[in-house]
């Protein structure tokens, strides 16, 4: 397959690998923590990297705005990258993202003609063309530029891929207000407004070829080469019905009535237009300006209208929502409103002196934006999170400070690439255990993927009355373990510091030990 290569290109694909595997700090929490939401301040490859423990396969919706490289600088983020180190920068995390989505998710993302079609390109290698779902085209300004050298640019470019052409589905959105203007009852219907469309389908076939006779006691034959879209039996039933329209005078074509009240939903065009449908720019501006008069901080936000109508389309209440340039907050604020759950990432100071006040906002009722439209009262919660330190240090052992859980989801993730279903960053933190384990709550067992149970002995995860805190592989420590899941007869992965087991009773056992940090794939 043809593949875009620009300066760096090797280096650029082979960073998500490379960037190192950090824990997240929980840093504030606003209202119901519980809900899952999680609003993380960092550099996103770090925190996309850090997620996938816990998220991978898990998002529905992924919207990014990132910095388009407009060449023209921002005060609090360099807008102005090369062109290669643009392509640098978007290929790891597009990869990132990648494994973050569900089977049935879809990523949308922004730009303008600067970067675009190399965008395109560069999808089509980390998504697969099959994935390719539409270029949908977004009316982002609505007045002209006359002092424009050649176009007066007026739209961006969002980019839709899913992960999984086949498992995808896009739901429907209402009708706009300016087609619904469409409907009109010119014969005071009791069904309501309704339009109307042809009649006729553009080929020939003998049995949909005849004549209806209208009111006036004309008769209609379908056009040279057509024939009408139902059997004679049909149309009877139909003009019973009073379904088909000849006109006021009762001597026109006839043609097929469509009542609103059963088209209410519709597909949605690759073109947003006009601005009325999805937003504008100054209106995300506006929108900003409520939260700060320097709204150059975001970049360009984006408009809440805009997010909704992708918000629609692509997701259900309750679904996971992620946007890792999160600027503003505007994802944020308006998935937690149509009640979606939802992760931002923002590198800039702004997620905590902004993006942190207005979503504090949403969760007490915040009125601007799509509050009114989707009737939001407020409710729900988020944490706030940081970057903390790598897991692992220089020479591959594991950071000091490491707790059991982070580690526990980080090699179980390792072994299956499926998240630990058991640490969420919703719940609550482990509580330090009585025993002198670290959690009460927490199991060395970490669970059972295909046949093999996966066993975690770390940081005195049994007690601390037995070898390094239970942290060594003895006969009396596989005793314990053992009295976790008795009934399994598959095969076991013990991970520990060390094992006093003779390999013939590994064999016996159908066990595989690993020792901590040497046995530990880190990348
Ligand atoms: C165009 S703005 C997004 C605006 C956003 N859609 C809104 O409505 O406010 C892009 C944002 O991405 C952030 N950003 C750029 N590179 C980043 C990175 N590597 N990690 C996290 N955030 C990043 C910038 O700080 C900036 O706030």
């Amino acid at each position: 397959m043809p593949e875009l290569n620009w300066l760096g290109d090797r280096k650029a694909k082979d960073a998500a690998k490379r960037v190192p595997y950090r824990l997240l700090e929980p840093m504030a929490q606003v209202g119901d923590p519980a809900a899952g939401n999680l609003l993380i301040q960092g550099d996103n490859l770090d925190a996309l990297k850090s997620l996938l423990p816990l998220y991978a396969g898990r998002v529905k919706c992924i919207f990014i705005d990132p910095p388009y490289n407009t060449r023209s600088a921002f005060e609090h983020y360099d807008d102005n990258l090369e062109h290669s180190q643009w392509l640098s920068m978007m290929y790891p995390r597009l990869e990132l993202l990648r494994e973050l989505l569900a089977e049935d998710g879809s990523i949308w993302v922004t730009i303008d003609d600067n970067e675009g079609h190399y965008l395109k390109v560069m999808m089509d290698e980390v998504f697969g063309r099959k994935n390719f779902v539409a270029n949908v085209v977004w009316q982002k300004k609505y007045a002209v530029k006359n002092d424009s050298e050649f176009f007066s640019e007026s739209h961006d470019h969002i980019l839709v891929y899913a992960k999984n052409g086949r498992e995808l589905k896009l739901y429907r959105e209402q009708r706009s207000e300016e087609q619904e203007g469409r409907y009109k009852n010119p014969d005071d219907d009791s069904r309501g407004a309704w339009t109307s469309g042809p009649l006729q389908r553009n080929e020939f076939r003998e049995y949909a070829y005849f004549a209806i006779t209208g009111p006036s006691g004309r008769e209609h034959f379908p056009p040279k080469g057509t024939s009408w879209r139902y059997t004679k039996e049909k149309m009877a039933e139909l003009i019973e019905q009073d379904r088909i329209w000849f006109g006021a005078s009762g001597n026109n074509v006839p043609r097929l009535k469509r009542f609103l009240a059963e088209v209410a939903e519709t597909v949605a065009p690759t073109t947003w237009w006009d601005y009325a449908v999805a937003g504008h720019n100054d209106q995300a501006r506006r929108e900003a300006k409520v939260l700060t008069e320097d709204v150059d901080l975001f970049g360009t936000p984006k408009p809440e209208l805009l997010v909704r109508r992708i918000l629609t389309l692509a997701t259900n209440p309750n679904d996971l929502v992620l946007d890792s340039f999160l600027g503003s907050g505007t994802t944020a604020a308006v998935a937690h409103k149509m009640g979606r759950r939802w992760i931002g990432i923002e590198m800039g100071e702004h997620a905590r002196t902004h993006c942190l006040p207005r979503l504090t906002k949403v969760v007490e009722g915040e009125q601007g934006g799509i509050s009114s439209a989707v009737n939001w009262q407020g409710g729900g919660g988020f944490r706030f999170m940081r970057l903390g330190e790598p897991v692992f240090e220089q020479d591959g052992r594991i950071a000091p400070s490491v707790r059991f859980a982070p580690l526990a989801a980080y090699l179980w993730f390792a072994e299956t690439r499926v998240p630990w279903e058991r640490l969420s960053h919703a719940g609550p933190s482990p509580q330090p255990s009585p025993r002198g384990g670290e959690g009460a709550e927490l199991s060395p067992l970490l669970g059972v993927h295909g046949d093999t149970a996966i066993v975690l002995l770390y940081n005195g995860i049994l007690g601390d009355r037995r070898p390094q805190g239970g942290n060594v592989l003895t006969h009396a420590v596989w005793q314990d373990i053992h009295a976790l899941l008795p009934d399994h007869t598959g095969s076991w992965l013990v991970y520990g510091e060390a094992s006093r087991l003779q390999p013939a009773t590994l064999k016996r056992l159908n066990l595989t030990f690993k020792q901590i940090p040497y046995d530990i794939r880190v990348r």
